[in-house]
């Protein structure tokens, strides 16, 4: 019991902290995810110990602390909280009660309006001019901001129209547009004034602003949800709706939006409708709010201590969400990087169920500082990508065990190395690593490499259990006896394989290249070195200095490549794939394909500067490559010529000094068209 006890203290003393910082400084220090979970986690575990429910418990309480700069102000009916849901069966479950309260089967008119994502306030007016104005405070009494309310230009001061009551209280939302908060912080960015985190909080602040001049700067805007007569004088007005269009009348602003429905499906609708169009919207709002529409049932249906039995708060999911962390693995790539991969119980975002993200590197789970069993909370980056953003600390068990990043390969226990450069921890071990292995020779032989057909990531894996194949050359002198043996794998598939085999044997150098797998060699790279060697040699005996010369070819790919040739079994591999395993191309390939003759780039060392008027650099480089030309990134003595267009930089005078031929783009262009013809 104490240490439930000691779990609600804690809970309770945290809620209290970020109510504080909400309510009375208008900050957010936590996510409203966070806050909704942490809450919902204390109503759980008091539900569970009743005995322990205190009245000071954030459970019990509406709302705010007040600022003591403003006058206090009793609510003649106290401004209540609402009853929120998150999903469609909290609504329906809404519905059926009401039903069952009110003692009917029949179908309910039910009132939908928008929860704007603003500031409540209460504001009465007497013979239709405005009285006084208030926060909702702690919901028995608000703070007296009726000097800033009369600086919003949507809050009249005088009602107009016709059978206003002597004594009108109306209820809404005092709001700031997106546009108005982003003007707002840019501006206090400038002065170095406070920037507020959402216009929520931007709005929350000016209202209670000490100084209503500041107030009246700040472009709030008012919405108003509900109204109180003093005296039920006017019979007519007997809904929600017609009252709410009575303060509209009277020149009270009230959100156009508003749609009475009379079952779940077109509540559903409407909720789904602005889930959809919120983003679109000038303000925030963060749900729907579905009233009964009757004042009468209002009546019949009456209060719990927090909120009105008659209304509750559809919210949209935010895109953050809290859940439990289960394990987090670390994953081998084919290059032997260690990617940590966080596994959660599922947790449903924007649409999508995903139990799992990655944590990219060392200094994420730092950042985190991630236990096992954690809470954590989950978004997902740009609307798509699965993100752990965080941890809730405070709820953390005292004896959680914090992930660390392992020192040896999870699959081959080699001692891991980290690159501090690309940020990167690897495994070394290569092919001897049976995570890279399965992945390398995937590689070598998929779509884009040494094309076979039917050689997939399965079949691959049994040959890698029964020891049929360590590396590319064995899979060259698999017999049909091997293949048959596997499962899925019949005679007819066997021959295919093998054939499909035999004929990879003819490829491209910029296939082979990319096959090998080469730390950041891809698809682009691969062409582009193969563009620039002739002969598979060149490449192999190529120093850092020669491969940094390659254009996209940066320090650390060069650095790559030379390693990778370093190492005298690659080097073996490659030799013994060519020679003895036969693999070829056609050295003119690239040529040939293109059916282009010598032409005046052929074989040119050439490096580009500048801006071009009918080409974008990659399309000037295509051109060229094809035209047989070698792109380079610097000036040397070897440059053949320099190609410039506007906006030379320093390479142009480079080339000068060193005499080497340069062409402009009039020339360029000239030089091409005769190629081409
Ligand atoms: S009705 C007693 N209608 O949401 C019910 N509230 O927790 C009174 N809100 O701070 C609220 N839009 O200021 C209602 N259309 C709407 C609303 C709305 C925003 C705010 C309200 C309150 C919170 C409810």
């Amino acid at each position: 019991m104490t240490s439930t006890k000691n779990k609600i203290d804690k809970l309770r003393k945290n809620i209290l902290k970020y109510e504080y910082f909400y309510h009375t400084l208008d900050e957010s220090i936590v996510s409203d995810a966070e806050y909704d979970y942490l809450l919902h986690q204390l109503y759980n575990l008091e539900l569970k110990n009743k005995e322990l429910i205190t009245s000071d418990s954030p459970t019990q309480k509406i709302g705010a602390n007040l600022l003591s700069k403003f006058k206090k102000i009793k609510h003649f009916f106290p401004m209540l909280s609402l009853e929120n849901t998150f999903d469609i069966n909290g609504y329906l479950t809404f519905e059926k009660r009401i039903k069952k309260l009110i003692n009917i089967d029949v179908a309910v008119s039910l009132c939908c309006e928008l929860k704007i994502d603003g500031i409540a306030i209460s504001i009465i007016y007497e013979e239709g001019i405005l009285v006084q104005a208030a926060t909702r405070g702690d919901g028995f009494q608000g703070e007296n901001v009726t000097a800033n309310a009369r600086m919003i230009e949507s809050i009249p001061l005088n009602l107009k129209g016709v059978d206003i009551p002597k004594r009108l209280e109306v209820r809404g939302e005092v709001f700031m547009l997106k546009s108005d908060f982003i003007k707002l912080n840019q501006n206090n960015k400038m002065n170095q004034n406070k920037i507020f985190s959402n216009p929520r909080n931007a709005a929350a602040g000016s209202l209670r602003h000490i100084n209503p001049k500041i107030t009246a700067k700040r472009k709030l805007r008012f919405s108003c949800y509900g109204c109180y007569f003093f005296k039920e004088n006017n019979e007519e007005l007997t809904t929600h709706y017609k009252r709410l269009m009575r303060c509209s009348s009277w020149g009270l602003p009230v959100n156009k939006d508003i749609l009475l429905c009379s079952n779940y499906i077109e509540v559903i609708e409407y909720y789904k409708k602005f889930e959809k169009k919120r983003k679109s919207l000038e303000f925030d709002i963060d749900g729907i709010v579905i009233k009964v529409n009757s004042i009468e049932l209002q009546n019949k249906l009456g209060f719990n201590t927090k909120s009105p039995r008659w209304a509750i708060a559809f919210k949209f999911f935010s895109a953050e969400r809290i859940t439990i962390l289960n394990d987090v693995k670390f994953q081998v790539g084919r290059t032997g990087s260690i990617t940590p991969v966080a596994y959660f119980d599922p947790v449903y975002i924007s649409g999508v169920m995903i139990s799992k993200a990655s944590l990219h590197n060392k200094s994420e789970i730092e950042r985190l500082d991630l236990h096992a069993h954690d809470s954590v909370i989950i978004c997902r980056s740009g609307d798509v990508i699965p993100r752990v953003l965080g941890v809730i600390q405070t709820i953390r068990c005292k004896n959680a065990k914090k992930i660390v990043f392992p020192k040896f390969c999870p699959v081959c226990n080699t001692q891991l190395l980290e690159n501090i450069e690309e940020k990167i921890i690897r495994c070394h071990a290569g092919l001897t690593c049976d995570a890279q292995k399965q992945k390398s020779l995937h590689h070598f032989f998929s779509k884009k490499s040494l094309y076979v057909i039917g050689l997939g990531p399965k079949i691959i894996n049994e040959l890698i259990q029964k020891g049929l194949v360590k590396n590319p050359i064995d899979f060259f002198y698999l017999k049909n006896i091997d293949l048959t043996k596997l499962k899925n794998v019949g005679n007819k598939k066997s021959i295919n394989i093998i054939n499909s085999i035999n004929k990879c044997k003819q490829t491209t150098f910029k296939r082979f290249i990319y096959a090998l797998g080469i730390p950041g060699v891809g698809d682009t790279v691969s062409e582009k070195i193969a563009n620039y060697f002739t002969k598979l040699d060149e490449l192999i005996n190529a120093d850092i200095l020669k491969l940094n010369d390659i254009d996209g070819v940066g320090k650390v790919i060069s650095n790559n490549i030379f390693n990778y040739f370093s190492i005298i079994s690659n080097r073996n591999m490659v030799n013994e794939l060519i020679i003895k395993v036969g693999i070829f191309w056609n050295n003119q390939d690239r040529y040939e394909l293109n059916n282009i003759k010598k032409t005046y780039f052929f074989h040119k060392k050439i490096v580009l500067t500048g801006v071009f008027k009918s080409f974008s650099r990659m399309e000037l480089k295509r051109i060229l490559i094809n035209l047989g030309a070698k792109i380079l990134n610097n000036i040397s003595q070897k440059t053949d010529c320099l190609i410039y267009g506007k906006n030379f930089g320093s390479k142009f005078f480079k080339a000068k000094n060193l005499n080497i031929r340069m062409i402009n783009e009039e020339e360029l262009e000239s030089l091409i068209l005769i190629e081409k013809n």
